[in-house]
């Protein structure tokens, strides 16, 4: 089936899509983006989405191009026409399109699409056996609190990491883990606390991380939001990620050693439970 996509208030085949070559997000990186699960055909974590890409979008001074409600309408007509039940949406921004200069041209329009991928996302068959990961060197620029479509080093570390054999890369700058290639990080200590680094501009500030501190919270399951170093992730009791598909999912294996026991932590699998549980619940 060909997607129907939406690019700048129009709904086309995917085929039919075309941005200029000139557009700022293609010739640098001028763009932000988000992602949001989708399960039943209803929207997760909607309203942290929203507020995030308002944020992304101020920080870079481009303006944009619809009101939150007006994008929520949008995501909730990109599910119907294809038929979405469960994967993703994709929604970008760019600065628009504009002569190639490195100042910001004057009210340039900015380029607003939106696209879906439909993939199981419940029943992710790494939830049996968690991931590995491999730790490498965080080479992202310093503002990484911005959702940028700068995503170059996070692809070149992902494929260093699969490389070695993992499944992904967590990578490490000044002796801590900042996060993973595309997810945030987070370790249970043998004591059962969970530790995940805190906000700055060092990492994404997770829409999933948010939720599942405030879940854990609930749950009584501790928690401390520090730096933690890759010499405390190995010897974790439990480790896993956190984004927007992934959910909470279980990292098994740092560097070739396992961690804990070699398989996913009791813990982590209940938060998983009630992040799920809840966003279904919540889901709009
Ligand atoms: N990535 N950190 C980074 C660097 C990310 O790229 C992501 C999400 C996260 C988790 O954020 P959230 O919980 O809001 O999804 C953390 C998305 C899913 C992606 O690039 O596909």
């Amino acid at each position: 089936m060909t997607r129907i996509v939406y690019l700048n208030g129009n709904w086309l085949p995917e085929a039919d899509a075309k941005v200029s070559i000139f557009d700022r997000g293609f010739l640098f990186a001028d763009a932000i983006y988000e992602v949001t699960g989708v399960v039943g055909g209803k929207l997760l974590e909607y309203p942290g989405h929203s507020a995030r890409l308002q944020r992304s979008t101020a920080e870079l001074g481009i303006a944009c191009p619809l009101t939150p409600d007006a994008l929520l309408e949008v995501h909730r007509e990109i599910v119907r026409r294809n038929e979405l039940r469960e994967g993703l949406i994709y929604l970008q921004i760019s600065r628009g399109t504009a002569d190639r200069d490195f100042a910001f041209p004057e009210n340039p329009t900015p380029t607003l699409t939106l696209f879906t991928q439909a993939k199981p996302v419940l029943d992710n068959p790494k939830v049996a056996t968690g991931i590995s990961v491999a730790l490498l060197p965080d080479q992202r620029w310093a503002r990484r609190d911005i959702k940028t479509v700068q995503l170059l080093y996070p692809s070149m570390a992902k494929m260093e990491a699969m490389a070695k054999g993992a499944d992904d890369a967590w990578l490490v700058e000044d002796g801590f883990v900042t996060e993973a290639s595309s997810a945030t990080a987070h370790i249970i200590t043998e004591d059962g606390k969970l530790v995940t680094r805190g906000l700055s501009n060092a990492i994404l500030h997770g829409i999933t991380r948010a939720s599942v501190l405030d879940i854990a919270g609930k749950a009584g399951i501790e928690f401390e939001e520090r730096a933690f170093t890759p010499d405390e992730a190995k010897n974790a009791a439990e480790a896993f990620i956190t984004s927007a598909t992934n959910f909470v999912l279980p990292v098994t294996e740092i560097d070739g050693r396992p961690v804990g026991e070699g398989k996913p932590g009791p813990r982590t699998l209940r938060l998983r439970k009630l992040y799920i549980e809840q966003k279904l619940a919540e889901a709009l």
